[in-house]
């Protein structure tokens, strides 16, 4: 997920592109830039790394006619998908045809261009050559190729050839003053003013300016001129779209209206679960593609092991993965925490495989894992969110969650994203081995049903907000799950504890007899996960024991089954889905549980103390 920002009208465009830039850098901060069209040309200005690197690279604009004077230019901030954050990589790209001086079209994306490999190799049959290992330079020289003096009619003739996701918007040498924008998957979104426009991805970027905003729709096209506003489908047919107020606060914008961003991550994950999954499956097939782990099928027969290591929420998803792994393609899994791994010498050799789960690649411990996986062996790759983090950079294989940036510091949308990604792992895994197609097929629609079970839980926000009302007072509390119910157990526990400071503990439900039952008392809650599924009635008796004591119960259970009704004080429904998959929905249960318990007992929700996003450090 990038940040993009447009403008076109009377003022000095760069100061305003900045601005905006600025309120996007939660989107993506690996590096940034602008392109300027003036009478001069298309000055385009890159760099890496935060925004005010670019605002102190173009130091004193004013003075200078091709960037103060410009009164139409795009910008971008980027989260890097292909191509580490580098200069080169950064947007926006420029092309020109083959032999000729200057930009003559500039672009900046925010989005994946899945076909960009083959588009790549068929214009350089035509005589182009790339700088960058971006998929946005492939664009920007498609549109080139097509451009004959009308930006729209090359921006549509492009995007008709391309299989994926944007959000674009694009200038050229000989309309200076036009932008023309399109998205498909991507927001952009226009903002009306009296003799300018300005566009992005997020109305953050604009509202200091207009609160008269147009959303776009998936393949329209607008060409911007000033004020001047027309926008038409992919294929150039006329469309009107209804332009709308925004009353945010300018702060609450970032945050798209949400109060935090852990709230807006949270609701943010039926998409960026979407935008994990999306082409990495084949319903026709019933398996999933998964090209940048690079391990073949036969690969797999040779593989005596699957190690999962990570730390904090990454280690829990790493616990569903050896369950589903196991369970689905049988070949042996275990997790491994991996301050311990890298310590304890482990045995593991060229037969087994270390799947390295981190959300922003840097995780110190995790780290070092890897290395000494690396050095004894075995067969290393990553499932990271940051996209040229060392991690991933140091595995050279693995896959990347595509959740987009995650700034709050208690991770929610990389955990959801972690766990389809390991579901889709042991779903290739199983394929290799003893699953069926038709098993498969199956396989493959439980987890594209995920998004809409995760909706069907977002929707009960308020439900779940009266129930924290019955919690905040607690100042421990157990969680106890069985089976896939464990590591959501886990996790549960750990949101709280991070963000609301109530000192909690996961069991495996059968546990808590051998001990931790004694600290049983009125004021100590117990959360139970008991959806309709193997190991549910035996945690229920498991709750009935805990009732018996005197605690007050909270239930995650599955919708429409009563046999639960009578043993919780409080029930949080989740859609009917299968234990593997129900995984999910549960864990966004508990993290909007999590999160109102900590509001309401007034925690500092996004900067918790003590905690940092990435611990880079031992
Ligand atoms: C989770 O909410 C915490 N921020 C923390 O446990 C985190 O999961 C852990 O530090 C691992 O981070 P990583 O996924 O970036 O490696």
């Amino acid at each position: 997920m990038c940040g993009i920002v447009g403008y076109s009208g009377t003022q000095s465009a760069a100061p305003i592109l900045l601005n905006g830039l600025k309120r996007l850098e939660y989107r993506g901060y690996d590096s940034a830039g602008l392109a300027l069209v003036s009478p001069e040309g298309i000055r385009v200005e890159k760099c890496e790394g935060k925004v005010v690197n670019l605002v102190n690279q173009l130091g004193d604009f004013d003075k200078v006619p091709s960037l103060g004077g410009a009164t139409a230019g795009i910008a971008h901030t980027r989260w890097a998908t292909h191509g580490p954050p580098t200069t080169v990589n950064a947007h926006p790209h420029a092309a020109r045809p083959a032999g000729e001086e200057g930009n003559r079209v500039a672009l900046v994306h925010n989005g994946i261009i899945e076909n960009y490999k083959a588009l790549k190799a068929r214009l350089e049959a035509d005589g182009r050559g790339f700088v960058s290992e971006t998929d946005t330079e492939v664009l920007a020289h498609l549109v080139d190729s097509f451009y004959e003096g009308d930006l729209v009619k090359a921006v549509t003739t492009a995007l008709n050839q391309v299989e994926g996701t944007f959000g674009i918007a694009c200038v050229a040498i000989d309309e200076p003053g036009v932008l023309v924008v399109a998205r498909r998957g991507s927001p952009i979104v226009i903002g009306l003013g009296e003799d300018e426009t300005l566009v992005a991805s997020d109305a953050a970027a604009i509202l200091r300016y207009t609160r008269q905003v147009i959303y776009l729709d998936d393949n329209d096209v607008a060409r911007i001129e000033g004020p001047k506003v027309d926008i038409c489908s992919l294929d150039a047919m006329p469309v009107t779209r209804e332009s709308t107020q925004i009353d945010w606060s300018d702060d609450a914008a970032e945050k798209g209206g949400y109060a935090h961003y852990m709230l807006k991550e949270i609701f943010e994950q039926p998409d960026s679960i979407w935008n994990t999954i999306r082409g990495r499956m084949d319903s026709d097939r019933g398996n999933s593609v998964l090209s940048g782990l690079n391990v073949q099928p036969r690969d797999l027969a040779e593989l005596h092991r699957v190690l999962l290591i990570g730390c904090g929420t990454s280690l829990n998803a790493g616990l569903v993965g050896e369950y589903a792994i196991e369970d689905f393609a049988g070949i042996p899994a275990e997790v491994e925490q991996a301050a311990e791994f890298r310590y304890r010498n482990p045995i593991v050799g060229s037969k087994d495989l270390v799947l390295a789960i981190s959300q922003s690649g840097e995780t110190a411990d995790t780290l070092a894992a890897v290395r000494e996986a690396v050095d004894k062996g075995a067969l290393v790759a990553g499932l990271v969110n940051v996209v040229g983090s060392t991690i991933a950079r140091e595995t050279g294989r693995g896959i990347y969650l595509h959740a987009g940036p995650e700034i709050s510091v208690a991770s929610t949308k990389a955990f959801t994203s972690q766990v389809s990604c390991l579901l889709m792992i042991a779903l290739k895994f199983a394929r290799a081995a003893r699953m069926s197609r038709e098993r498969g097929v199956r396989f493959v629609k439980e987890i594209e049903a995920i998004p809409d079970q995760v909706r069907e839980v977002l929707k009960q926000n308020d439900h779940i907000a009266k129930i924290a009302e019955n919690y905040i007072k607690a100042e421990s509390a157990f969680y106890i799950g069985r089976g896939y119910m464990y590591p959501v157990a886990l996790e549960g526990a750990l949101k709280i504890k991070e963000i609301s400071y109530i000192h909690a503990e996961a069991f495996h439900a059968a546990e808590l007899k051998h001990g931790s039952i004694a600290l049983l008392t009125e004021e100590l809650p117990i959360i139970a996960l008991v959806p309709d599924g193997p190991g549910k009635d035996k945690t229920l008796s498991n709750v009935a024991e805990c009732r018996a004591r005197g605690s007050k119960v909270l239930l995650v259970a599955t919708e429409g089954d009563d046999e639960v009704n009578d043993y919780g004080d409080d029930i949080i429904r989740i859609p009917a889905a299968p234990l593997h998959a129900a995984v999910i929905p549960a864990t966004v249960a508990l993290q909007l549980f999590a999160y109102h318990v900590a509001r309401l007992r007034g925690c500092p929700i996004d900067q918790p103390r003590n905690l940092a996003k990435s611990v880079t450090v031992e």
